[in-house]
């Protein structure tokens, strides 16, 4: 399947209108998240009567100007137009379920896949059981995503993305819906042992919910075989019966699989090709190894135990430059509050430990052009990422196709959290440049930097810029879509 004509249900729309009809649209944000860059090159062209129709929330300051009274809109992309429909809803319904929900409780439940992480990091939120109002907003947006996928489908498959919309494949199917319904989670799943003992019962009931809403699903797909398994594990607590992958579920079936996901890699690829030389910093006189960080400033990614790291490696005399890009996201949500004031002081004392060697050390909270973050991940020489759970994390593969313009043996080596989807994903090019580590032991996260710095590592080769390049995006939802087709698991 090389284009998806059905309809593709995200919280987010393709894009969000930030400037009036006729003035140029802004440019892509440079860590826009997985879901856009995985989904984007399956989409169809509309062609007034077939094609892939998005239906996502109307949350730009201009999105009323460009819809009709349905909330429709033709929207020119670099492939051709796409049929989009945006579904608006008031302040507080949305507070109740972006913010109160969507983020303050189950995108920190989605994490906890190994460990208890509130009770282990500092900053790392206890979810929060959404109120009954914000638990009701999140129903009222599931419920009319789904009322908007009965009226705009003709019996073509949904493909329904992420936890925002957990809800809408049982709501769909509640409806009467019989098209096939595909569900996929972006995030890890979590353990519901470990989840039982950071949740009190309503949010366990809640969370439960979350649960019962994806086994409407006739395919739902996770980023790894453990994330599977563990959903698995959850809906057999919840009465569910098993048959190899399959779920039988108050009178449905639910295929369940692990469809880790990829990106686009010549696109990618042209980027890095059009990339300047960097200009975040003044390089040091005397060239030292680059070690660079990336990622949406999130408390899922480690940021504070890798700059930890990074000014130990400092007053151990290591010789590096490093610089830091941490993109803004979910501003306003109080724990990524916490998160920047942890993240600035663990910045400063590296930094304060880099001036006293000489050293060159930058860390910036703001959007990069997303040109200059595929040059840092092309030019760096240690690409350092150090997720704590994370669904896949895109920048290790982004970084082994930036880096495929460097000839073999001046490569970077990657190095990732080993509770990063990619870890599993990738598991066995641990030779090929993708070392793993697990950023809660800080003497694995320093002989790691120390060893990566030395060049002690190996480094990114042919053998795993070919593998990220067969597990592609176009792949990834080739073989979601098919077997969604088939409904086979
Ligand atoms: O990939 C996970 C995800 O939550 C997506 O669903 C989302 O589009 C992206 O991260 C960015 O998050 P948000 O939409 O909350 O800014």
């Amino acid at each position: 399947m090389d284009r998806f004509a059905g309809l593709i249900l995200a919280n987010r729309a393709f894009l969000d209108h930030a400037s009036p009809p006729g003035a140029p649209e802004a440019a892509t944000p440079a860590t826009e998240g997985g879901l856009l860059a995985a989904v984007r090159p399956i989409i169809a062209t509309w062609d007034g009567d077939h094609g892939t129709t998005w239906i996502g929330a109307g949350c730009g300051p201009f999105d009323r100007e460009f819809v009709d009274g349905r909330g429709f809109e033709i929207i020119p992309t670099a492939h051709g137009p796409l049929r989009h429909r945006r579904l608006f809803f008031g302040d507080e319904t949305w507070h109740g379920h972006y913010r109160e929900t969507a983020n303050g409780f189950l995108w920190p439940a989605m994490h906890i896949i190994e460990l208890p992480l509130p009770d282990i990091t500092a900053y790392f939120p206890r979810p929060r059981t959404p109120s009954a109002s914000a638990w009701a907003a999140y129903e009222q947006v599931n419920d009319a995503f789904a009322a908007a996928a009965d009226a705009t489908a003709a019996g073509e498959p949904v493909w329904i993305h992420d936890y925002q919309l957990a809800l809408v494949p049982a709501l769909l199917r509640d409806r009467g819906a019989s098209m096939p319904i595909g569900f996929f989670l972006h995030t890890p799943f979590p353990s519901m042992p470990i989840l039982e003992r950071v949740l009190d019962r309503e949010g366990l009931a809640r969370f439960e919910r979350i649960v019962t809403g994806i086994l409407g699903a006739s395919l739902a797909g996770f980023q790894s075989e453990a994330d599977a398994s563990r959903f698995i594990d959850a809906a057999e607590r919840l009465g569910a019966t098993r048959a190899g992958n399959r779920l039988a579920f108050r009178g449905r079936e639910t295929c369940v699989g692990a469809y880790p996901v990829g990106i686009d890699a010549d696109e990618l690829l042209d980027v890095a090709r059009a990339a300047g030389p960097i200009t975040l910093f003044d390089p040091p006189a005397t060239p030292v190894p680059l070690v660079v960080g990336l990622e949406r400033a999130d408390y899922t990614k480690g940021i504070p135990e890798r700059l930890a790291a990074v000014r130990r490696a400092y007053d151990a005399g290591l010789a590096f430059s490093y610089a830091g890009v941490a993109a803004p996201t979910r501003e306003g949500v109080a724990a990524y509050e916490r998160l920047a004031s942890d993240v600035e002081n663990a910045a400063a004392e590296a930094a304060r430990a880099a001036r006293a060697h000489g050293r060159v050390f930058t860390h910036v909270h703001r959007n990069l052009p997303w040109v200059e973050v595929v040059g840092l991940q092309r030019d760096a020489d240690v690409i350092f990422t150090s997720s704590l759970a994370d669904g896949m994390n895109l920048v290790p593969l982004q970084s082994a196709i930036a880096q495929s313009l460097r000839p073999v043996g001046e490569r970077a080596v990657i190095v990732t959290g080993k509770g990063a989807g990619v870890a599993s994903a990738f598991a066995g090019f641990e030779q090929d440049g993708l070392v793993t580590v697990d950023p809660l032991d800080p003497a694995a996260m320093d002989a790691t930097l120390r060893a990566a710095v030395a060049g002690e590592l190996p480094q990114v080769s042919d053998r795993l810029i070919a593998a990220v390049r067969s597990r592609d995006a176009r792949a990834w939802a080739t073989r979601f879509l098919t077997d969604l087709e088939e409904i086979r698991c």
